[in-house]
């Protein structure tokens, strides 16, 4: 009789992690559940369905309906089933007469305060209350519409993407505690009490003016169509559904794309989605429109000059047009005149596939991707210290977790889902540590416990984490026993008698970091002295000269506490693009081969020679910004890119474009005319995850399922293009479905050995290593050896702090650092064309009053930004959470040239450039700086090219 878990079901209320059983019978059936368990959810579970409206499975049960009244024997009353929990021997009664005469009253006195437009309401047949009223089989209202009633009260439509339309709210308050416990924003109240008590976002606000990030949980939890998606309103309830995952952020959240016909009506997150449970962010739900944006790029397009207007041709002409040039440039400038960049928004059988074109088919190295700029150094640090280029843990590894360290990162910004985990974690307890120059919004978590924030100096990670590590030594909080098991003792001596010097001490490094020796001491006390210490950290990291060294010390923070290899602990970054781990995994970098193989490893180079029939160069190629040195001198002609906006996203533009233009041939494949499409010879329409099947590696080494929702619009996967390209060079590529390509990955990666298409639908989802010594894949890493060395012993590693040669002075007093926000993404070629513009619609300057003050500066002025490297324009917010000599900005409006002022200061082991710290003097201005009016100028001029070809819409290719 037990029935499966159905995790489209609604249990009502959540499932209890208790080991013990206890049983008791329901309607006379004898039912066996998990101490802990709601009489509600254990007669769900054996499919015994107790009416209910305010109670669901991912909130905690709240008891105010009543609707799910039960009688059990020797109890008096009519218990609400959802809020009591089951007792061994119990004998429940879920439906006689008393139980539906007292459910039918109840259902009465809601449908009499509720419109009875149920034939025209956009929830109908996917209405809770609906449903109610039928089950309890309610045939009349006694009571009639014409008392006191909510039927007029107004509608908030401030948010763009759903309708609050409060005369259908029957106050069960599961959208204020989805808020609250799902989200953890605690946006939304009952204000008022009885008849007058209603939802109220904020102060009593409009949703878009309130604390609301626009999540969509309550609109999610809602059983009426009091909350409801825009897009149903518009275009009514969707009739199927396909189950894919989110394109934006390393979360990798899974959804349900709600179709009606090829139409996308609604992205939902799906229940049973491994990294998000149910949960989503404003991007992944609601930002979905630039599929269908006007500005798609639909027909491929060839030209013989940036200065000439593109000319639409079919996909043959252009793949032909483009082989030929990249054939004729190789021919004239030698094997290592081309290259080509993978994208970590494609999946990795597409990523897979451009960077065997261009070790096979160009016959070079010369490949790299974004990581470059975010998380190269990841890949660096943790590879000589912990064996593998991967984070540790799992997503929910948090929930085990007792002090939560957070460097440079911004979680509830740049990977919103996960924040809103680690908010929930918080809340029960867990101290945190925040170290970062900005007051990031964590530290404002609702009914956060103990919390402490080492703001740091931008460029002074090393020396932070040095500190927090001489603190752990010279204190003796080491864990010896794990470092004598797990670690290699040669290697930690040696660290050990580096660290304990008296420069690493929190006193002696107090003037570079700025914070006071007593905060770190104690932070790292906190640290070394919590059950489970996790650490978690992001491209405030990554992103500085010093970036590989702050990663592995880093991972000797988390060795010399022994907080490796188990739940609630680890080394955890936190991967911006949806699939910029897979794009490592899949040997997107000059020097490694697909699984991090080194293109120098004979035997690894051998395996992929016999399989792809060529035979392969054994030196690394070039690194992007190789590429544009190369470019700029000569010696690199042509470039492939695919899904990257490399003219956006790298530092210092004005050296970037100088590059572009450089080149004979470039070879752009993206979904919109971007920034780098503007210097392309080449045009080639991409499709975008709804268009496509494939798989996306998130930032806890999830693989999972991306499935084809609609048709691409130009009538080709990105994959389908670059095997086109690669047997029009001459280099013959076969595949008819990606799930071919990740067979042909599993065969020669061996931590992917286990993973194929059938065994991540059998399974959801799998991290890896999944491979015969981890057949189900490997949820935590290192919990019995390391892959690193003879002895998979965890290596420490000497990590000296060298200051950045971008200092502050006399002429550039300030510091500028850069990062995300919420409603953007990366480059925002996505969300700038989508309602999430209504958050953030341009890239605005955030300074320290005091630095305002000095320079006269209000909120709302435009400010000239000038640095080493060059000049831009931004309008200022003075902002208390700065501090002072800091300055910060975001990068999602191309225009801003936020680039334009960052150096080629980069990361001394990856080349990661330094975009977390730019010294510059910010002044009032009144016009745009020069580059900003030849941005214009450029941006007008390239769109004319392109309005200039033939109606892309009227000759897409099918
Ligand atoms: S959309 Fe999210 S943040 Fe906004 S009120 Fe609803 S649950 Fe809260
Ligand atoms: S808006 Fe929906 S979820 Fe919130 S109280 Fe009203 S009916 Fe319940
Ligand atoms: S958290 Fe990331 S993966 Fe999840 S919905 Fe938001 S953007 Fe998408
Ligand atoms: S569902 Fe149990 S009281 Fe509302």
């Amino acid at each position: 009789m037990l029935q499966h878990f159905d995790p489209n079901k609604d249990y009502g209320t959540p499932a209890s992690l208790s080991e013990k059983l206890v049983t008791l019978e329901i309607d006379g059936v004898e039912v066996t559940v998990p101490e802990g368990t709601s009489v509600m959810r254990a007669a769900a579970m054996y499919d015994i369905n107790i009416p209910k409206l305010c109670a669901t499975d991912n909130l905690e049960a709240f008891g105010s309906c009543r609707i799910c009244a039960v009688q059990i024997e020797g109890r008096r009353g009519t218990p609400a089933s959802c809020t009591t929990p089951v007792d061994a021997g119990m004998k429940v009664t879920t439906q006689n007469d008393k139980l539906a005469k007292l459910r039918r009253n109840i259902m009465e006195l809601y449908i009499s305060d509720h419109p009875l437009d149920c034939l025209t309401c956009p929830a109908n047949g996917d209405c809770e209350l609906q449903n109610m009223a039928g089950a309890v089989g309610l045939r009349e209202v006694r009571y009639g519409f014409e008392g006191n009633n909510h039927l007029h009260a107004e509608k908030d439509q401030s948010n763009p993407y759903f309708t609050f339309d409060a005369s259908k709210c029957i106050v069960c308050s599961r959208c204020v505690r989805a808020c609250s416990e799902v989200q953890g924003t605690f946006a939304l109240t009952i204000d008022g009490r009885g008849f007058d008590s209603k939802v109220a976002a904020g102060q009593n606000e409009q949703f878009l003016d309130s604390e609301c990030v626009s999540c969509g949980a309550c609109v999610q939890a809602c059983p009426t169509a009091t909350l409801m998606e825009n897009s149903v309103i518009d275009m009514g309830t969707p009739e199927h559904s396909v189950t894919t995952t989110c394109a934006y952020c390393g979360v990798g959240c899974s959804f349900k794309a709600e179709m009606k016909g090829d139409q996308l009506v609604r992205m939902v997150p799906a229940k049973d989605g491994d990294a998000n449970h149910g949960h989503s962010c404003v991007k992944g739900r609601f930002a979905f429109g630039y599929a269908t944006h006007k500005d798609r790029i639909k027909a491929p397009m060839i030209r013989d000059s940036i200065d000439q207007p593109w000319k639409e041709v079919s996909w043959e002409e252009a793949i032909g047009f483009a082989a030929k040039r990249l054939k004729d440039i190789q021919a004239q400038y030698g094997r290592e005149s081309i290259g080509g960049i993978t994208s970590s928004r494609c999946t990795n059988e597409e990523t897979y596939l451009v960077q065997k074109l261009i070790r096979a088919a160009f016959g070079n190295n010369n490949t790299d991707t974004c990581a470059r700029v975010c998380h190269s150094p990841t890949g660096y640090g943790l590879k000589q210290t912990l064996g593998e280029s991967a984070g540790t843990q799992t997503f929910d590894s948090v929930m085990f977790s007792d002090c939560i360290l957070v460097i440079g990162a911004n979680p509830t910004d740049a990977h919103p889902v996960f924040g809103s985990l680690m908010r929930r974690r918080l809340r029960e307890g867990a101290s945190l540590i925040v170290t970062d120059p900005r007051e990031i919004d964590l530290l404002s978590t609702p009914h956060l416990g103990d919390a402490t924030h080492l703001p740091l100096r931008p460029g002074t990670n090393v020396a932070m984490v040095n500190a927090l590590a001489h603190v752990v030594v010279t204190e003796g909080y080491e864990d010896k026993e794990f470092i004598a098991s797990r670690c290699d003792t040669k290697a930690y001596s040696k660290w050990r008698e580096f660290i304990i010097d008296e420069r690493h001490a929190p006193e002696a490094v107090e003037a570079i970091t700025g914070v006071s020796a007593e905060k770190v001491r104690a932070a790292a006390r906190k640290f070394a002295t919590a059950k489970n210490a996790s650490i978690y950290y992001g491209l405030g990291v990554t992103e500085h000269s010093q970036g590989s060294t702050t990663v592995m010390g880093i991972a000797n923070l988390a060795l010399a506490t022994g907080n490796i290899g188990r739940e609630g602990v680890g080394v955890n970054p936190l991967r911006g693009q949806n699939n910029v781990q897979g794009s490592c995994d899949m040997g997107s970098f000059p020097h490694e081969l697909p699984g991090y193989q080194h293109v120098a490893d004979s035997v690894a180079r051998a395996r992929f020679e016999k399989a792809w029939g060529v035979e392969l160069d054994d030196e690394p190629g070039l690194r992007i910004p190789n590429m544009f040195d190369a470019a700029l001198a000569g010696e690199f002609r042509a470039m492939y890119v695919q899904g990257e906006d490399i003219a956006q996203s790298d530092p210092n533009t004005q050296h970037v474009e100088a590059a572009l233009s450089a080149l004979d041939c470039l070879i752009v494949q993206d979904i919109f005319l971007n920034e780098t499409a503007k210097y392309a010879h080449v045009l080639l329409p991409g499709s975008t995850f709804l268009e496509k099947n494939g798989t996306f590696t998130n930032a806890e080494r999830r693989i999972n399922r991306v499935r084809k929702v609609m048709a691409p619009v130009a009538g080709k996967e990105d994959w389908e293009v670059t095997v086109d390209l690669a047997n029009a060079l001459g280099y013959p590529m076969s595949y008819s479905h990606p799930s071919e390509i990740m067979d042909e990955i599993a065969s020669l990666t061996p931590s992917f050995a286990n993973v194929s298409y059938e065994r991540l639908e059998e399974h959801g989802s799998l991290q890896w290593p999944c491979n015969d010594a981890f057949p189900m894949g490997s949820p935590i890493m290192h919990t019995e050896s390391f892959p690193i060395g003879d002895e998979g012993k965890a290596k420490f590693a000497v990590t000296e702090f060298v200051p950045t040669t971008e200092r502050a002075n006399s002429r550039f007093p300030l510091l500028l650092t850069t990062g995300r926000i919420l409603s953007q993404y990366n480059v925002g070629a996505q969300t700038r064309r989508t309602d999430n513009q209504a958050w953030h619609d341009e890239d605005i300057l955030e300074l320290h009053p005091h630095d305002a003050e000095e320079r006269g500066i209000k909120t709302g002025d435009w400010l000239g930004i000038t640095s080493r490297a060059g000049h831009t324009v931004l309008r200022a917010r003075v902002a208390e959470r700065m501090q002072p000599g800091v300055v910060y900005t975001t990068f999602h409006h191309p225009g801003s040239g936020a680039n334009v002022i960052t150096t080629n200061n980069s990361d001394w082991a990856t080349n990661c450039p330094e975009y977390k710290v730019t010294a510059v003097q910010v002044e009032k201005v009144s016009q745009p700086s020069q580059w900003q009016k030849n941005f214009q100028d450029n941006h007008e001029r390239q769109y004319e090219f392109l309005r200039g070809s033939a109606s892309s819409e009227a000759k897409a290719i099918k």
